[in-house]
């Protein structure tokens, strides 16, 4: 795993891609400078994925859970306080330090986290993880191709049986259409890049997996058009 300087960040981000690398250089920065200007983005509460997830991998006794893009840990502190171990990955390292200090002691013991980009390989071996869990990371500017890598290296890193539980928002989403078109059905508003997610995308990232469900729900005041999608690992 290679190390490099964060941009904008001032601080060593393993993994992470060059600096002022096109959109996602540019998003790693409005990730880090917004969660530095907003303590809570998301509010104080655990997200209604983030709880489903965490009932379903408890039932199941699946843990350790791999988490993709746990930003300031709303649902990571679910997961931890539902006894899981939780593994937190996102590219935005004030984020990470910020959930490790909201752990505290009592839930820090069951905590890992790692600074990373997911168009880079997952720095883990296969097979490692029992579940993964992810609210808004696969919906973020990765292109279909990058799309199609990371749930591939999400099967590489789940063991026979795991569960992956991620969100995206949808092409029935307000947003959808609106703002600076990036291509491959991702638009940039306010500065924040956005890839909605057609049916057809939802199948060809589950090659390799069952896909068990796909919710609809809504999350926030615009309000988001999401999706939750349950796939379960062949
Ligand atoms: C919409 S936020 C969701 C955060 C968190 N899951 C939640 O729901 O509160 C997306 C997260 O993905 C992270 N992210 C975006 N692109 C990433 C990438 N290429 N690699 C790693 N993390 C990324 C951002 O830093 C941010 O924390």
């Amino acid at each position: 795993m290679s190390e490099r300087r964060a941009p904008g960040a001032g601080r060593l981000v393993a993994g992470a891609a060059p600096a002022g690398e096109g959109a996602i250089g540019d998003q790693q920065r409005h990730w880090v400078e917004t969660f530095a200007a907003n303590a809570e983005m998301y509010g104080p509460e655990s997200s209604e994925p983030g709880r489903h997830a965490a009932g379903l991998f408890v039932a199941e006794g699946l843990s350790p859970v791999l988490e993709l893009g746990a930003g300031q840990g709303r649902d990571t502190l679910e997961l931890l306080r539902r006894g899981l171990e939780v593994h937190a990955l996102d590219f935005a390292p004030d984020a990470l330090a910020g959930i490790a200090a909201l752990a505290g002691p009592g839930l820090a013991g069951r905590l890992r986290t790692t600074v990373h980009d997911v168009r880079l390989a997952l720095p883990f071996a296969e097979r490692s993880f029992d579940a993964c869990y992810s609210h808004m990371l696969f919906t973020m500017a990765l292109t279909t191709e990058e799309l199609e890598t990371l749930a591939g290296e999400v099967h590489r890193v789940l063991r026979p049986g795991g569960l992956c539980i991620y969100t995206v928002r949808h092409t029935g989403d307000a947003h959808y259409g609106a703002g600076r078109s990036l291509g491959d059905d991702r638009y940039e508003n306010g500065g924040f890049a956005v890839h909605f997610f057609d049916r057809p995308l939802v199948e060809r990232l589950a090659a390799g997996f069952e896909l068990e469900d796909v919710t609809a729900f809504e999350e926030g005041g615009l309000p988001r058009r999401l999706w939750r999608v349950t796939m379960r690992r062949r």
